[in-house]
């Protein structure tokens, strides 16, 4: 069937995403918390108390980078033992690691970049996932596969909330989760965007904090952010 011959809702790719409106009611990624924190854990035993002290500080949602060989033990553990968090695994940049982050308890995957084979990866785990897009090829190919909800990366570098500002208009359909190179004094100007449902940003779980155990810094960091909603 050409195009034409097409339903209007057949020909729209927000439509058929089952993440547009999730069928449960369930919110969709982008409108749980104003700021996802982007976590690097270099050491296990550090997962599991820096998700306690996100939830404590308001933000029950994790995006575990899969950056360190301890990560997908990390995802594991805390999808054990903080089941109040929403984890998700993010940088996966292969089908493979989207099925390894899903084994290991992950309940959402985020990407940097989006292939149609990654695409392709991450929808067949049945996880909700946010492809990774810069440039309005991209986003509308990821619309074209039936995809609303997606990240901008690396935000700052791609143009920033000028530049997601400028697309609101002409491609509606697509709503972001910027991330990268967002500060708490740069995140107002992405959340007050209509494109925008969250932003991502690593600020929250400082390496130094984490090395040192400082988990009421890191509960400081997520309360300040979660305000921002
Ligand atoms: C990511 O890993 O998704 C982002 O790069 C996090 O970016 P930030 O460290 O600049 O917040």
């Amino acid at each position: 069937m050409s195009p034409s011959e097409q339903s209007p809702s057949e020909q729209s790719p927000s439509q058929s995403s089952p993440f547009q409106s999730s069928p449960s009611g369930a919110p969709g990624l982008l409108d749980r918390v104003p700021v996802v924190p982007v976590v690097v854990v270099d050491d296990l035993a550090q997962a599991v108390p820096v998700a306690r002290a996100l939830v404590a500080g308001g933000l029950p949602v994790i995006e575990l980078t899969l950056r360190t060989p301890v990560a997908l033990d990390a995802i594991r553990a805390i999808a054990d033992e903080v089941p109040e968090i929403l984890v998700g695994a993010g940088t996966i940049l292969t089908p493979g690691q989207a099925k390894e982050a899903r084994d290991a308890g992950a309940q959402f995957l985020v990407s940097p970049g989006a292939t149609p084979a990654l695409l392709a990866g991450m929808a067949e785990t049945g996880l909700p996932f946010l492809p990774g897009t810069a440039t309005v090829s991209e986003v509308l190919a990821v619309l074209e596969a039936g995809w609303t909800e997606m990240k901008f990366f690396p935000a700052e570098a791609s143009g920033g909330a000028a530049y997601l500002s400028s697309i609101a208009s002409p491609v509606p359909a697509a709503r972001f989760c910027p991330t990268g190179g967002i500060t708490p004094a740069s995140a107002a100007s992405y959340l007050s965007l209509p494109n925008v449902g969250c932003v991502g940003g690593s600020w929250l779980t400082p390496k130094d904090a984490l090395a040192a155990g400082d988990w009421a810094r890191v509960e400081r960091l997520a309360s300040e952010a979660a305000a921002l909603g």
